[in-house]
């Protein structure tokens, strides 16, 4: 990815990068942070998958960025987080488990993949059905690969190849149709025929109704809508993966148990899991102007600078001497979320941070919100979910990322 590293001590990383850019390298929290809040640091680590993420929220910057974000935002208030909770998430994640429960065995990173899937095309206003889910998930997994080429290890022209093919699938099937029938909905209440209240609350309906405002073209609605499928799909299941990874691996039943009966509990666990794995260890930013970071560390424009996620959430001065190990109970300095950067910060901060992540709650908060992530494991503790003996998981061999490919579990009988 970055070319020869020279390290200039306790510095910043200079290296000479073979997209003829220098690049610097930030580690530490308070830089890393700094550097995601900064307005003239854009976003850089997604040239490379411009097939599946050009002109995506992810991707513009400045005023562009703003005014769609601020459109988008309307979509994802806590009040709408508490429904989809409530109501949505435990029948998506019946239909995940309770199949496979059923048969004894399954795999965690596909029952992540499958039971938030329904979840994030309901938000990007996809329409699936069961005989349909199969292929959006292979389609989904393709972008997955397609954003982040430049993690990719394997043959890019074919990668590039895969990812068109995916499109123009994804297109035939599942954009068009649902994008037709959103245009005859506001069609509709335009005519009169239904009320706006009866419009989809989704991301697609969003940006039709927007189309002339923000210059809109349909490819540029068919990535942001493929982008909220494979940004919500990736990440959860890689969220779920670790959690529960990190969780059976501490080898004490008892603690499993607790978290299998409470929520909140495996809840702390997702948070400790994704500091310690953030499903993008790194974030990239393009200097657009010169900036100086409040340490002193000078960056000059053009340069491509590499926001260590991974490093600045281990940070010992932040976490302790024990920063590499996995503690759900560890004391978070004041001002910090105990993901650490994993949800991002400034103006592209997650979007989904609290469907997925939940809102711990206050004292004489009336409701919590655990978050995708803590229900969808507990659903899984419940159904007696562990690891499977026989066959062990399987680092994904295609990225540079610690990411599982398979993470095969059983289902125990309960007593
Ligand atoms: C555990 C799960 C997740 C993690 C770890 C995660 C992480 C992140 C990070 C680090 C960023 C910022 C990247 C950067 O600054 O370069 C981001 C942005 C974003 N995420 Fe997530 N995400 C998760 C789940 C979701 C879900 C479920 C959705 C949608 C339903 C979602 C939608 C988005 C969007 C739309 C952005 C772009 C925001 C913007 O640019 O303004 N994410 N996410």
């Amino acid at each position: 990815m970055v070319g020869s590293v020279v390290d200039l001590g306790a510095g910043p990383l200079v290296t000479a990068c073979p997209i003829d850019r220098p690049t610097v390298t930030l580690s530490t929290f308070a830089e890393v942070r700094e550097a995601m809040r900064a307005k003239d640091l854009r976003q850089a680590l997604y040239d490379d998958g411009a097939l599946v993420m050009a002109d995506c929220l992810l991707d513009l910057h400045g005023p562009e960025h703003r005014d769609r974000r601020r459109l988008e935002n309307r979509l994802f208030r806590r009040e709408t987080f508490e429904d989809y909770e409530t109501n949505l998430l435990p029948r998506a994640i019946a239909e995940a488990v309770d199949p496979l429960a059923a048969v004894g065995r399954g795999d965690l990173v596909q029952i992540g993949y499958r039971a938030v899937m329904h979840l994030t095309a309901l938000i990007a206003g996809i329409d699936v059905v069961p005989a349909t889910a199969d292929r959006l998930e292979y389609i989904v997994k393709v972008f997955s690969k397609g954003a982040t080429a430049v993690h990719a290890t394997g043959d890019r022209t074919e990668l590039f190849a895969e990812v068109a093919a995916a499109l123009a699938e994804f297109d035939e099937l599942f954009f068009q149709p649902s994008a037709a029938r959103r245009r005859q909905a506001l069609a509709d209440v335009a005519a009169g025929v239904i009320s706006s209240n009866e419009l989809p609350r989704d991301v697609l309906t969003t940006l039709l109704q927007n189309v002339d405002a923000l210059d809109l073209p349909d490819e540029v609605m068919r990535r942001e809508v493929s982008f909220y499928l494979q940004a919500g799909g990736h990440s959860t299941a890689n969220a779920l993966t670790h959690t529960l990874n990190e969780l059976w691996s501490q080898g004490d039943p008892e603690f499993v148990e607790l978290a299998r009966r409470d929520p909140s509990v495996l809840q702390r666990c997702a948070h400790e899991a994704l500091r310690l794995h953030p499903a993008s260890p790194v974030a990239w930013r393009r200097s657009l102007a010169p900036v100086e970071l409040r340490s002193g560390v000078e960056i000059a424009e053009n340069v491509l600078v590499v926001l260590d996620i991974e490093a600045a959430n281990r940070e010992e001065s932040l976490w302790g001497a024990d920063s590499d190990q996995f503690d759900p109970y560890r004391v978070v300095p004041e001002g910090i979320h105990a993901w650490g950067l994993s949800f991002g910060a400034g103006t592209h901060a997650c979007i989904g941070m609290e469907l997925d992540g939940g809102v711990p709650a206050e004292p004489g908060d009336a409701v919590q919100l655990f978050g995708t992530v803590a229900l969808l494991g507990s659903a899984l503790l419940r159904a007696g979910a562990a690891p499977d003996p026989a066959e062990p998981p399987v680092i994904d061999p295609g990225s540079a990322r610690l990411h599982y490919s398979r993470y095969p579990i059983v289902f125990e009988p309960r007593s």
